[in-house]
């Protein structure tokens, strides 16, 4: 793969008429709270966005002092503001992973060297001692593993930024792996995302944890109001310990229904233990495959634009267990057609073309 490849993302699967699997957002978001929350906004829309009570709402949350705290334009943004005001001599970014943190540090310049981890646990390792950046994600997009706190927390060395990607952090009941209220980590900086179990992902409402120094020199790299009084008033809502006690609910509701899609899925499919709103398959012919659930209505994401995984590798969201049975059985039928043609193809084993965008 080249490294534009990394610039494809979930929502490119989508088109008319299918189910998404594709993108991890929760589905039936935002919810009706929140929407008010976001309507009334819209009254204040004419002044200069207020980011303070935002700031504070968030460092309440993690325990933390608001000059900790960089609110930005969903986690997206926080690795393009890392890649701009940081000046790398080593950076490894921890793979397969999330690819905008590579792609960001790539677009500023940098060389980027990537650490594979090994298929099925993808276990973290040791990571070269002279890195002065580390990313990694916890829980890891697309693998859906979750990495132990210690082991994360072990990679932390003063003269090095330790960048902890903890956008599904919170579809983890009790965050029990999360560090973003260590302060006692050097050079640690977590990123967090409000977009997914929220509902906000047009709306980029992210943040930034980490040193003053760490997320003074961020802020220095950002334009000014970066985010919208919308956006804002959703960080304040969203952090709120009410909104915070509905996510974790959302979690372990989540938790249930991951259990119904791993029981429907046809054996031996899954890779790793997966933690987070989606698994990772290793489907065999996995592009014919993706192409057949395609004309069956239902949109996976590929693997392939992953460094460290190919076309026989599909990430598949969590969704209800109606959806996730339905998909499970379709895919049981294609795999079995699969088998069936795989000794002798011939015409009929193709799969119809696939739109160009989603190629
Ligand atoms: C692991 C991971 N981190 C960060 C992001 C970006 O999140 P945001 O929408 O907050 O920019 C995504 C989006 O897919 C993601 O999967």
């Amino acid at each position: 793969m080249t490294w534009a490849d990394l610039d494809h993302h979930g929502d490119r699967e989508l088109a008319p008429g299918l189910v998404d699997l594709a993108v991890n957002v929760r589905a039936g978001t935002p919810p009706p709270w929140l929407r008010a929350v976001l309507r009334a906004a819209l009254d204040d829309v004419a002044a200069y966005p207020d980011a303070g009570p935002a700031r504070a709402a968030v460092a309440a949350t993690h325990g933390r002092d608001p000059a900790e705290v960089l609110l930005t334009a969903g986690a997206a943004e926080a690795f393009v503001l890392v890649a701009r005001a940081f000046t790398p001599r080593r950076a490894v970014v921890v793979h397969p992973s999330f690819t905008e943190p590579e792609a960001a540090l790539r677009a500023a310049g940098h060389p980027v060297e990537r650490l594979l981890l090994e298929a099925p646990a993808y276990r973290l390792r040791e990571v070269p001692e002279d890195a002065d950046l580390v990313v990694l994600g916890n829980p890891t997009n697309p693998t859906s593993v979750l990495h132990p706190a210690g082991e994360v927390a072990a990679l932390a060395r003063p003269g090095r930024v330790l960048l902890v990607d903890e956008a599904f952090a919170d579809t983890v009941p009790g965050e029990p792996h999360s560090v973003a209220a260590r302060r006692d980590l050097p050079g640690l900086l977590v990123v967090r995302s409000l977009t997914k179990t929220w509902g906000l992902a047009g709306l980029r409402v992210g943040y930034a944890l980490g040193p003053p120094e760490l997320v003074a020199a961020l802020a220095a790299a950002q334009p000014h109001w970066p985010l919208s009084t919308p956006a804002l008033a959703a960080a304040v809502a969203c952090t709120a310990p009410a909104a915070r006690a509905e996510a974790d609910a959302a979690a372990r509701e989540l938790a249930a229904h991951r259990a119904a899609l791993l029981a429907a899925l046809p054996d031996g499919l899954v890779v790793g233990e997966p933690r987070s709103s989606f698994v990772l398959l290793r489907v065999p012919g996995g592009a014919r495959v993706r192409a057949a659930l395609r004309q069956r209505g239902w949109a996976v994401r590929r693997g392939d634009t992953f460094p460290g995984l190919d076309a026989d590798h599909l990430r598949v969201a969590v969704r209800d267990p109606g959806t996730s049975r339905a998909f499970a059985a379709d895919l049981a039928a294609i795999l079995e057609a699969e088998e069936i043609l795989a000794p002798m193809p011939t015409t009929t084993s193709q799969p119809a073309p696939v739109p160009e965008e989603h190629r």
